[in-house]
């Protein structure tokens, strides 16, 4: 025998079986996503959410939410019975060798990681792993500070489960890096495969797990690929801070921002990515990760400066757009403004810490009336309204569904998510604003086009009118 095929033996007998499923748990965006990955490369998926309309759905194929090309691929995996629905995660992990935990980790109201579904999640996970045979191996799919797995998710385990040793019960973290709007390209040829463990068997399962990813697979410590998650989100948010506040400077000096920013991102020492001004960062992750980052350093006695200047930068930037509408009005008092896009960013009906929020309870507390439209966010938008907001609900704000209608109806519009709905309208159908004026966070319309129709157009990072721009 010669020393390839010993080798390739060996690997053989100590690789997991082919046959068995992955098991998720938790089918929310993350979770989801990674099922649909894996089943979409040959693996069989076996997920589970606590939510029974949410996993009704997906075994019928439906997609919970809106995403590009999303329902499309979770319909071939469900059709080709690569992935299925079980409904206890107990029956999740008896067809499955290794088993994906992706369920929230949100902001406690001191901005620590919220561990409480991890937690629970785990005990449920080690009570039933205690009368299941065979190894087992759990991946932390949810984003957790560092050393959470070394100290909640595997003692936890452990605890619940009597498996003291890797050689029962392995143990990883494997965060994800996608983002919403390109959940289907990014799940399906992420750029790199982290993980973090020093158990040899839960690695190779991995290793086998994401074989046919176009990516490479880099092993950390579990605390390391926690860190590296953080990290890249607190990275990203900080280059639209820093964005955002070159954009102030754009506005007053008479320059459009996106041509610098496409400039200095030719470097690929800093790259174009994520150098884009609008109204601040939103989503599930930015905000609640930087939190986490700073709650995290700071109970080790760190105070860490940048992630608190990138968070003060945001919340303060719905204020900078409302300043813009006021420049161009005069005052919003008694105005009524139509607040167009809803959705954190376009692409997505996610609403989780959208910017319109904040935009929203500034407009109000500037005595503006707003009119609310999204293509697909409007009912999601005003479920997850926060409490303060929700009590004015009726009074000074109400959803409007017909774009046309919520512009005829109003004095400004605010440009909040960058749906092509908004870019495509034709220019004259921005005449029907009754002052007339357009501030635009994403600049995704033309100032010129505007202009020639008497439209006034104030975008974000871009020249202030002359006779608008505030004196020093
Ligand atoms: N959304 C993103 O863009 C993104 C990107 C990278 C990482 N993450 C991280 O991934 C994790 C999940 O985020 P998400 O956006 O997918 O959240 P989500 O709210 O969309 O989905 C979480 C799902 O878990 C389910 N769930 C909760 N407890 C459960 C339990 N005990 N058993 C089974 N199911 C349970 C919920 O019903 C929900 O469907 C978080 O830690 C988040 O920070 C999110």
């Amino acid at each position: 025998m010669t020393r390839r095929s010993r080798s390739a033996m060996k690997l053989r007998v100590r690789s997991p079986d082919p046959r068995g499923a992955i098991g998720v748990v938790g089918l929310g965006y993350v979770g989801l996503a990674t099922a649909v990955a894996f089943a979409h490369y040959g693996r069989s998926v076996v997920g589970f959410d606590v939510l029974p309309d949410r996993r009704e759905a997906i075994a019928r194929g439906e997609a919970p939410f809106f995403e590009p090309g999303f329902q499309a691929t979770l319909t071939r995996v469900v059709r080709s019975g690569k992935l299925s629905v079980v409904d206890s995660a107990r029956a999740a992990l008896e067809r499955s060798e290794l088993l994906f935990l992706a369920v929230p980790t949100p902001s406690t109201d001191e901005g620590e990681v919220d561990l409480s579904f991890v937690r629970s999640a785990c005990e449920e996970l080690g009570r039933a792993v205690r009368s299941i045979p065979g190894w087992r191996g759990i991946v932390v799919k949810s984003t957790v500070v560092p050393r959470s797995t070394e100290k909640v998710v595997e003692p936890t385990l452990r605890s619940a489960s009597g498996r003291s040793s890797a050689r029962s019960l392995g143990v990883a973290v494997n965060p994800e890096f996608l983002s919403e709007g390109t959940l289907v390209a990014d799940a399906l040829r992420p750029t790199r495969i982290i993980v973090g463990t020093s158990d040899a068997r839960t690695l190779r399962c991995l290793r086998a797990a994401y074989r046919g990813f176009p990516a490479p697979l880099l092993n950390l410590t579990p605390a390391g690929a926690e860190l590296v998650k953080y990290t890249a989100n607190a990275l990203l948010a900080t280059k639209v801070s820093f964005a955002n506040e070159i954009a102030r400077l754009a506005e007053r000096t008479g320059v459009d921002i996106d041509g610098v920013m496409a400039a200095v991102g030719l470097d690929p020492r800093l790259g174009q990515g994520f150098l884009r001004a609008g109204p601040g960062f939103g989503g599930s992750c930015f905000t609640k990760d930087l939190k986490a980052l700073l709650a995290c350093a700071a109970e080790l006695g760190l105070r860490l400066e940048i992630p608190r200047s990138v968070l003060a930068v945001n919340e303060s930037q719905p204020a900078h757009v409302a300043d813009l509408a006021e420049l161009a009005l005069g005052s919003l008092s008694g105005q009524t403004v139509a607040l167009l896009g809803l959705a954190f960013k376009e692409e997505t009906s996610d609403v989780r810490d959208s910017r319109a929020y904040p935009l929203l309870r500034e407009l109000l507390r500037r005595n503006a009336r707003v009119i609310l439209h999204d293509p697909n966010a409007g009912p999601a938008f005003l479920a997850g309204l926060p409490r303060e907001l929700r009590k004015l609900q009726g009074g000074d704000y109400r959803l409007e569904t017909r774009l046309l209608a919520a512009l005829s109806d109003s004095d400004l519009a605010i440009i909040h998510t960058g749906w092509s709905e908004y870019a495509r309208l034709p220019s004259r159908e921005w005449q029907r604003l009754r002052q007339r004026v357009v501030v635009d966070t994403r600049r995704i319309l033309r100032p010129d086009a505007l202009a020639r129709l008497g439209v006034e157009y104030v975008g974000v990072g871009r020249p202030l009118p002359e006779s608008r721009a505030p004196r020093a």
